[in-house]
């Protein structure tokens, strides 16, 4: 049994992906709602709470393998690495990111805390360090659909954006049969880096509308995800994660996804076929 720790965008998908695989799988769920269709495609939800010390012990039964992904908090990872050591289980699929110990980016600082707790753990283990998400342009694009343009602080930075599904997918792939894969860290990303441009071309061309960007700064990317609801640490983590990109943080793409499932990484346009009524 393989436990999948959140039931967000990498973790509901993973799951689908191990039900197609036939391995057993669970998913610790805080809100049961949200795990219906997962429920119902034949996966082991587990109604609980990632904070809870005796809910993580009790989604442990019976479980040889981990993938592990949070927003990430350190101390529920840390929560989740103690139990797969008690548990002993036989491999963790870590997602992660391009992170530092001393990044600007407290969430990379945090990925760092907990590949070193990983690392400690002695548990055999995979790093995913994930390219920018795709799905970061779905937070734009009722914006998009309203005013045909997006805001942002990339330049004209490039970026290897990865379908978060991809992700899900190599994670499933790993920790369905991770021999072969302990010790290893892969860089999932697309098939291609993209300018801002670049991406209002493709959203132009997918909507058949003229799609434009708007170049802002730092403050103002803050600012803006301040006004949607982002708390403020995470609007300042974001912002300053999106003006790195300016600075070609996240220009570079790798054939990982494409070596790990034996078919291309999704591209930016085809992510963006796919949603096209949304950002219409
Ligand atoms: N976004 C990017 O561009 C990017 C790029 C590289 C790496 N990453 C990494 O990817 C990871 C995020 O993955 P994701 O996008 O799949 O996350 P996500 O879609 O934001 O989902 C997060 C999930 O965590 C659940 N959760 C929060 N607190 C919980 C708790 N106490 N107990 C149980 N569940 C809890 C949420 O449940 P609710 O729905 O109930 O809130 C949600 O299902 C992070 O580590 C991030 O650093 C992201």
């Amino acid at each position: 049994m393989i436990l999948i720790t959140t039931a967000g965008k990498v973790g509901s998908a993973a799951a689908q992906r191990l039900v197609e695989l036939g391995v057993p799988v669970r998913v610790l769920a805080r809100n049961r709602e949200k795990a219906v269709a997962l429920a119902q495609a034949g996966v082991d939800v587990f109604h609980g709470d990632l904070d809870d010390s005796q809910s993580v012990e009790e989604a442990f039964r019976g479980v040889s393998g981990v993938v592990l992904v949070t927003a990430p908090v350190v101390s529920q990872e840390l929560r989740v690495i103690d139990n797969a050591k008690r548990a002993d289980v036989g491999h963790i699929v870590k997602i992660t990111t391009k992170a530092t110990a001393n990044s600007s980016i407290a969430r990379r600082r945090n990925h760092v805390a907990i590949e070193d707790a990983l690392i400690s753990s002695g548990l055999p283990h995979t790093f995913l360090r994930n390219n920018a998400y795709m799905q970061n342009f779905l937070m734009a694009a009722p914006a998009i659909a309203e005013t045909s343009s997006f805001r942002t602080a990339a330049g004209d930075g490039r970026v290897g954006y990865v379908d978060a599904r991809d992700v899900a997918a190599v994670a499933a792939e790993v920790a369905a049969a991770p021999a072969g894969h302990v010790g290893k860290t892969y860089w999932p990303t697309g098939p291609e880096a993209l300018s801002a441009d670049e991406v209002a071309g493709v959203l132009t061309k997918v909507t058949g509308r003229k799609v434009t960007f708007q170049p802002i700064t730092y403050e103002e990317q803050k600012q803006a995800m301040i006004s949607v609801g982002v708390p403020e640490h995470i609007a300042e983590d974001n912002a300053r994660a999106v003006a790195l990109m300016a600075e070609g943080d996240c220009d570079f793409v790798t054939d990982d996804v494409a070596e790990l499932l034996g078919r291309p990484a999704t591209s930016f346009e085809q992510f963006a076929t796919g949603y096209a009524k949304v950002f219409a």
